[in-house]
């Protein structure tokens, strides 16, 4: 595998960062759900770094489910169309439902998933990503929090992967692509 120092551009979003804006979110989940249950929907396999690190700093009850849809040929589907690859384990009827997401890029898979689990009549269903890129949505999502609004760039780490590769790092970084050497 390739070291990620010949490639990467720009740490966009240092590891002190992310750790302090987590705990902001987390903070603010934990007020918004104290008088509830909050079962946290980690969408597989990049969101699991996010979740991991908000579920530890939430203060309030919570549990966690995790669920993997299929995003091959998005730009040719419809939303709902998403083929779920890894189903919840638990059912949500009546429970209050936040999905962890890593990025809402062109929103087809949070639109997706949204309306999958709508469809199970969840007492309320909401959003949480770490990252958004706006420049590059497709379709409309709501996004209930959010930890950073970032430009329309190729990134990696935390979460993020290049090649199933790269998702343990601390930080978020952007990408030279001419210097990246797939496979090497
Ligand atoms: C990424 C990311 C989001 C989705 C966002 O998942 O984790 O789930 O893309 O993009 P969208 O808003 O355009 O739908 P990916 O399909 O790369 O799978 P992974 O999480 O396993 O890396």
């Amino acid at each position: 595998m390739q070291d990620y120092n010949e490639f990467l551009r720009e740490i966009l979003i240092t590891e002190q960062e992310i750790q302090t804006r987590v705990a902001q979110l987390a903070a603010q989940v934990s007020r918004d759900y104290q008088d509830d249950d909050l079962h946290l929907v980690c969408i597989l396999r990049g969101g699991v770094v996010f979740l991991t690190d908000l579920m530890r700093h939430i203060y309030t009850a919570n549990t966690i489910d995790f669920m993997a849809v299929s995003s091959y040929g998005f730009s040719r589907q419809t939303t709902g169309q998403v083929r779920i690859t890894l189903d919840l384990k638990d059912e949500i009827q009546d429970r209050n439902v936040l999905l962890v997401e890593d990025i809402v890029d062109s929103g087809y898979t949070i639109a997706s998933v949204l309306k999958i689990l709508e469809t199970r009549q969840p007492r309320s269903l909401k959003v949480c990503t770490l990252l958004n890129k706006p420049e590059r949505r497709e379709v409309e999502v709501p996004i209930d929090y959010c930890g950073f609004v970032i430009p329309n760039e190729f990134v990696f780490g935390y979460g993020l992967d290049i090649d199933g590769y790269y998702r343990n790092l601390p930080f978020v970084a952007t990408v030279d692509l001419e210097r990246y050497k797939p496979g090497a």
